[in-house]
C-alpha cells in the first residue's frame, strides 16, 4: 500500500468548496466564515487538508463576492514558514470565486488546478474537523488505483424513503432500505484527476448530484468506500457548532492542539 504520510508520489491537491450560505445554520455570515472557538470554520478545514504531507496545494472556492476577504483570512492565519502571498508551510493555496451550486463551485475549483496534479480531494468547508488519518486513507486508496474514493460510516438511524408532501402535511413512506447496506458519506472524497474532470464535464449543471462521487457513478466508473470518522461530521445546524467546539476542546485537553 502506498503511504500518503510522505510527500513523495503523485501530486495531490485539495479543492474546498466554501461558497454556500449555510441557511440551515441560521442568519449570519456565510457558513465557512463562522467561527469555531474563535477561528473560522474554513481555516480549520484548510488546516485539516494541509495536515496531510501528501497535499501540496489547497484551492479554496470562496463565496462569489467574497474572494478578497477569504484571501485576507488565509494570509492572516498563515502558519509560520509560509510566504505571505500564497503558501502555508509547504502547502500552497489559491482562492477562486464560487458559483450558485456546490457542483458549480467544485468545477470552478477544478478549473484553477495547475498541470502536474494527479490526485484531487474535494472537501467541504463544512467538515472542519476531519482527522489527518482519514485524509491520508483516502489518498492512499486513490494511489493504490481506485478512481474514486469516499470516506463513509454506517448509519445509526433507520432511513425511510418518502413521497415529499406539502409543508406541514404528513409524508407517506414509500420504502425502508435495509439499514445494514446503507452508509453515510463524508469528505474529503478523493479522485484520479482525469476521472473527476470527465465526470464534471459529462453532467449538466443543475442535475443536482450532492457529491462528486455521485457524478463518477453516473459515468459507470467504480466508486469505493473507506472508513470515515465521527469527527468528520458536517456542521449544518446550530447544535453541530456546539459539538464541533466540544471536539476542539477535547483535542486541546488531550494533546494541547
Ligand atoms: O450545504 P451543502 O451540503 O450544500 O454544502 C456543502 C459544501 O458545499 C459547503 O462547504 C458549502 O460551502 C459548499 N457550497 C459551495 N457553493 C455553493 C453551495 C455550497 O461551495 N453554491
Amino acid at each position: 500500500m502506498s503511504d500518503a504520510s510522505s510527500a513523495a508520489g503523485p501530486r495531490t491537491a485539495a479543492v474546498i468548496p466554501a461558497a454556500g450560505r449555510g441557511v440551515r445554520l441560521g442568519p449570519g455570515a456565510p457558513k465557512a466564515l463562522r467561527a469555531l472557538n474563535g477561528t473560522p470554520m474554513l481555516i480549520h478545514a484548510v488546516r485539516a487538508m494541509a495536515a496531510s504531507r501528501a497535499v501540496s496545494l489547497v484551492v479554496v472556492v470562496a463565496p462569489p463576492d467574497g474572494a478578497p476577504e477569504v484571501k485576507t483570512l488565509l494570509a492572516d492565519h498563515a502558519l509560520p514558514g509560509g510566504t505571505p502571498s500564497g503558501s502555508w508551510g509547504s502547502t500552497d493555496f489559491l482562492v477562486v470565486p464560487g458559483g450558485a451550486t456546490r457542483q458549480e463551485s467544485v468545477k470552478l475549483g477544478l478549473d484553477a488546478l495547475p498541470q502536474g496534479i494527479d490526485i484531487v480531494l474535494v472537501h467541504d468547508a463544512a467538515r472542519p474537523l476531519v482527522p489527518v488519518d482519514t485524509v491520508d486513507g483516502v489518498i492512499e486508496a486513490v494511489r493504490d488505483g481506485a478512481p474514486a474514493v469516499v470516506p463513509a460510516l454506517p448509519v445509526a438511524d433507520t432511513v425511510k424513503e418518502v413521497e415529499p408532501a406539502a409543508p406541514g402535511e404528513p409524508e407517506p413512506v414509500v420504502a425502508t432500505p435495509e439499514r445494514a447496506r446503507l452508509r453515510a458519506v463524508q469528505t474529503p472524497q478523493g479522485f484520479d484527476r482525469a476521472t473527476l474532470l470527465r465526470a464534471h464535464e459529462a453532467v449538466v449543471v443543475g442535475e443536482g448530484a450532492t457529491d462528486c462521487a455521485g457524478l463518477v457513478e453516473r459515468l459507470g466508473e467504480p466508486v469505493v468506500l473507506v472508513p470515515g470518522h465521527e469527527e468528520a461530521f458536517k456542521v449544518t445546524r446550530p447544535l453541530d457548532l456546539v459539538l464541533a467546539e466540544a471536539v476542539l476542546a477535547r483535542r486541546r485537553a488531550n494533546d494541547g492542539f
